[in-house]
């Protein structure tokens, strides 16, 4: 780790075909994350925060600006490329967890280990400790749907971690919980993101979590405000 930026965009600009025009999502958007840092975005539906967070994931393309990551750009990279550093520096938790529902709780951990590579029993062992982490060793055999929506969300986080990334986007991960669920998944979120001293990008639409960030900005009207 050094003081060099983890994240740094500039003049970022993406846009989508409707119809016969482009919708303009995010408009010259600048950006700097820092290593260990804890950064919120807030806005309303439709500002452009999911698309920001896949851009930044290496999952979606920009149409101009610059994105890099490390002082790589990730704009220049070619499908490869970006599957590689999807892989060994992004964990993404989306808002629907996106679970598969024909692997148990221990399997959808393992198998984006596996992907990676890696030993399998070293895999399997770093599962199960993540399992563990979140409270959930007693239903690491269950599939998804045998879960409740906070026990999801606590796999998904799970999931997030096993590759063991430098960088963690969230996607309103509590977006539907309860809130006695939301403060439980947002205190294990924090715990292992303090433990392993991770950078955290959640976007929400809570005001309460968004106090949580280190650093707070709004998108609105394609750019970041910093409040
Ligand atoms: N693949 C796409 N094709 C066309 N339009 C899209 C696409 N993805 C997103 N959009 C549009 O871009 C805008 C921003 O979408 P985005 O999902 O980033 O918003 P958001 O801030 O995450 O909203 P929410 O809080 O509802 O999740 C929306 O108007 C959306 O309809
Ligand atoms: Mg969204």
């Amino acid at each position: 780790m050094n003081d060099d930026p983890c994240v740094l965009v500039e003049s970022l600009k993406k846009s989508f075909p409707t119809g016969d025009t482009r919708l303009e999502v995010l408009k010259g958007l600048d950006l700097t994350l820092h290593w260990g840092e804890f950064t919120v975005v807030t806005g309303s539906s439709g500002s452009g925060k999911s698309t920001l967070l896949h851009i930044l994931g290496g999952l979606d393309r920009i149409d101009s600006g610059r994105v890099s990551c490390c002082g790589i750009s990730i704009g220049a990279m070619t499908e490869k490329q970006l599957s590689y550093f999807r892989r060994d520096y992004i964990g993404f938790i989306f808002q629907n967890h996106y679970l598969i529902d024909d692997l148990t709780v221990r399997e959808n951990l393992v198998l984006p280990g596996l992907m990676n590579s890696r030993d399998k029993l070293e895999v399997e062992q770093a599962a199960d400790s993540l399992i563990e982490r979140v409270g959930l060793s007693e239903r690491r055999s269950h599939f998804p749907q045998q879960l409740s929506g906070g026990e999801r969300q606590r796999v998904a986080i799970a999931r997030a971690f096993m590759n063991n990334p430098r960088i963690i986007l969230a996607d309103e991960p509590t977006g539907n919980l309860d809130e006695e669920n939301t403060t439980i998944v947002m205190e294990m979120l924090m715990e292992i993101i303090g433990e392993k001293g991770k950078t955290l990008v959640l976007v929400t639409h809570d005001q309460e979590l968004a106090k949580a960030g280190e650093t707070i900005y709004r998108l609105k009207e394609g750019v970041l405000h910093k409040l």
